[in-house]
């Protein structure tokens, strides 16, 4: 894309529908950053999920223009992310053409992957190789197709608040970026599930050695623990929020080790009902996996990385590990050795950390642009 120039620097704005994350890193060698800002914001402190989308845009702007003066941001560069179900992801093998031959037919070439009209999305693409199929030589392709609406909301949206955007990128390739640069074990060859949990959306990639191999988006995450919560109790929303924030997952060992008392059942209920939500995330989660290994039998995912704010779910990690069958734990981007973090203080950085992740992939995108 190419749209920066050398020097620029640029922050990555992840505009959640629950809350709006904004990071920003300084190169300060080969490989190396430092973390100057970051921070987050929810859109609305009502925790209503249920606005319009008009509305929603309203208290977007209103809550990043906020976070950017709190956080002293005068940076006007901003790369931004979509996701969920106006983009899509397939993995295409199109007829042997160059890149620039592509490009030029790429809306046509596309169309019979898109279940949108094609004059209502930007299509993107990546030629991941060469193939052969069916006896004949194809290219492997990432194809991209994002709603034009989507994309204009987005960039409304950072103009409004008196940033330029110079780049939508899609949140799955935001949390590759991410993990690539924090994962000590880079290089190694290993097959690494991300899974990020927001409220509305859970971003789910499988990386292999460095390229994206499965990009799926499903409309479940925490927002559907809380209804959960609210629809079993009877409480309202910003209820149902605070005891699942507070009580999270009570696993097995810990049930057997807690005398039973009242308060304890209470936390057992509520456990109990969390987990039935997180099952129907877990279920597509394997049926990713499953999906994934069908391809080919070597093809293991050996563990997951989880983030989004819903990845502070307490023991979310080890209940998807203990179903799953695969080592899950919770991604700290600034972990790794490659960014300094001496401007903060590493409790609450850490304590955000997850939910930064796509905000963080996004702050990195402009080294990898610069032409
Ligand atoms: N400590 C916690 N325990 C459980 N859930 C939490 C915790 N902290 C945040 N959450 C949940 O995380 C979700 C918000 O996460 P995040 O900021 O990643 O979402 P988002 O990016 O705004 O949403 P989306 O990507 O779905 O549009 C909310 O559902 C919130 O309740
Ligand atoms: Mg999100």
């Amino acid at each position: 894309m190419g749209l920066f120039s050398r020097g620029t620097d640029a922050i990555g704005v992840d505009i959640g529908s629950y809350n709006i994350k904004v990071v920003q890193l300084k190169k300060i060698g080969d490989d190396k950053y430092q973390l100057t800002k970051y921070g987050s914001a929810p859109i609305s402190l009502e925790y209503n999920m249920e606005l319009s989308p008009f509305d929603r845009k309203q208290l977007a702007i209103t809550s990043l223009k906020k976070l950017l003066i709190q956080n002293k941001i005068s940076t006007k560069n901003a790369v931004t992310s979509v996701s969920g179900n106006s983009v899509i992801v397939r993995y295409v093998k199109f007829p042997s053409l160059s890149h620039a031959e592509l490009e030029k037919t790429i809306q046509f070439e596309a169309e019979p992957y898109i279940p949108f009209g094609v004059q209502d999305v930007n299509i993107g693409f990546q030629i991941l190789g060469e193939v052969t199929d069916e006896g004949q030589k194809k290219m492997e392709t990432i194809l991209i197709a994002a709603k034009k609406e989507i994309i204009q909301d987005r960039i409304d949206i950072l103009q409004e608040a008196g940033l330029r955007p110079v780049i939508v990128d899609v949140d799955a390739f935001a949390l590759e970026n991410a993990f690539e640069l924090s994962s000590v074990t880079q290089g190694a060859e290993e097959n690494v599930m991300l899974v990020d949990i927001g409220a509305l959306v859970t971003n789910i990639v499988i990386v292999e050695s460095g390229v994206c191999r499965v990009v799926r988006d499903v409309l479940v995450g925490g927002d559907n623990f809380t209804k959960a919560l609210q629809k079993n109790l009877q409480v309202d929303y910003s209820t149902g929020e605070k005891m699942k924030w507070e009580n999270g997952l009570i696993m097995f060992d810990e049930k057997n080790m807690e005398k039973s008392t009242e308060d304890n059942e209470d936390k057992a209920q509520i456990s109990g009902i969390i987990v039935n939500a997180v099952k129907s995330l877990i279920e597509e989660i394997q049926r990713s996996i499953d999906y994934y290994q069908t391809q080919s039998e070597e093809k293991i995912v050996s563990r997951i990385v989880l983030s989004g704010g819903s990845a502070k779910l307490r023991n979310l990690d080890k209940f998807m590990s203990q179903e799953l069958h695969i080592p899950v734990e919770t991604h700290n981007p600034f972990s790794g050795g490659k960014v300094n973090t001496d401007l903060f203080s590493g409790g609450e950085l850490v304590e955000e950390a997850p939910s930064l992740v796509v905000a963080f992939g996004l702050s990195l995108r402009r080294e990898k642009d610069i032409k």
